[in-house]
């Protein structure tokens, strides 16, 4: 089998292995396609942090057949690329109850552009609760993978979206034909602001963390949630306590890795049921495994948009 193998602090190298490393009680999978997230690019370029062994397969997605039923499957986080050989490979051996079945509606290709990003974006719109049409919700790291695929499950939803990127300027075509109904300039909201600012979100889903987030939580309506995933500006965040004193807004942390399983179909059901595939298509863009490594240095410099899917066979 090929695989991307990251020895701990350097950049990852295409190898031939033998097969999958013997695990008990676990099913092969063949795979078809992986998927870049922002995590497989800080692994996969030597950033530390993410692989937690000396050497280790990357990829946290992973989408393929079981060998010895055919079925299509899906596994997204649980450990893959970061504890236990992952994604970026033509073959994975994995516990059974990680496998999720690949929705009929999607191609390999297109459970894999969803990916973790998009199953993390369900996660947050879920983590929402309960919106109206005429709510305002707010999506940060806009371009992102996660970014692009709130927007499109939020709208798909009725919910009217802004959308904060980096690239308001030459990408607001981009967001507005996802759903976003405005777009705003990162830098509007990268300075630390006033502790309580105009009430403007019913909630939001923040991708960067930072003082972008101490704002969106600054101008969260009464009432309203933000859920957090991501920390693509700064891993901290310096917020005051008044928003959630009075305006009793909450701030929810998602995690995609270890997330039980009734969450994760709940998920993977809301994408089945919101997702357009012509959509999906547009935002995602394929490549080999032989271009992962100087496409995540693109990616960790924040030059990608939408959804990079890895063909593991090209
Ligand atoms: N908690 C979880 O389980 C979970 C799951 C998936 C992802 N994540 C995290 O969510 C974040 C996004 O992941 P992703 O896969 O969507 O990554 P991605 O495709 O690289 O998107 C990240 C986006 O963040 C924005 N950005 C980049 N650098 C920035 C900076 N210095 N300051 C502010 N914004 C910046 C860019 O969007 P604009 O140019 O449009 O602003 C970029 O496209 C990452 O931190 C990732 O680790 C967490």
């Amino acid at each position: 089998m090929r695989a991307l193998r990251v020895v701990r602090g350097e950049r990852g190298r295409i190898v031939d292995v033998a097969g999958p490393a013997d695990q008990p009680g676990g099913a092969i999978v063949d795979i078809t396609h992986s998927s870049l997230n922002y995590k497989d690019a800080l692994a996969i370029t030597g950033r530390p942090g993410v692989i937690r062994a000396d050497t280790l397969i990357a990829g946290i997605d992973l989408v393929g057949r079981r060998r010895d039923t055919g079925d299509r499957v899906l596994v997204n986080g649980c450990g893959l690329g970061e504890t236990h050989d992952g994604g970026l490979a033509t073959e994975a051996m994995v516990p059974e109850e990680w496998l999720i079945p690949v929705p009929a509606r999607f191609t390999e290709a297109q459970a894999a552009a969803l990916g973790t990003a998009g199953y993390t974006a369900a996660l947050c719109v879920l983590a929402l609760g309960d919106l109206a049409a005429e709510d305002e919700v707010v999506v940060t790291g806009a371009t992102g993978g996660v970014g692009s695929l709130a927007i499109a499950l939020l709208r798909a939803g009725g919910i009217s979206v802004a959308a904060v990127s980096g690239k308001a300027n030459s990408e607001s075509g981009y967001l507005r034909r996802l759903g976003a109904g405005s777009v705003l300039d990162r830098a509007e909201l990268s300075e630390p602001g006033k502790p309580l600012q105009s009430e403007r979100w019913a909630g939001g889903i923040d991708t960067v963390g930072g003082p972008i987030l101490a704002n969106l939580l600054s101008q969260t309506r009464y009432g309203g949630t933000i859920a957090a995933c991501g920390l693509a500006a700064a891993p901290d965040v310096h917020a005051s306590m008044m928003p959630f004193i009075l305006r009793a807004v909450s701030l929810v942390g998602i995690n995609s890795v270890f997330t039980p399983r009734p969450h994760r179909e709940a998920a993977w059901y809301l994408l089945d049921s919101r997702i357009d595939t012509g959509m999906l298509d547009s935002i995602t863009t394929s490549i080999g495994l032989g271009d992962a490594v100087a496409t995540a240095e693109r990616m960790l410099a924040g030059e990608t948009t939408g959804r990079i899917v890895v063909d593991v066979h090209s």
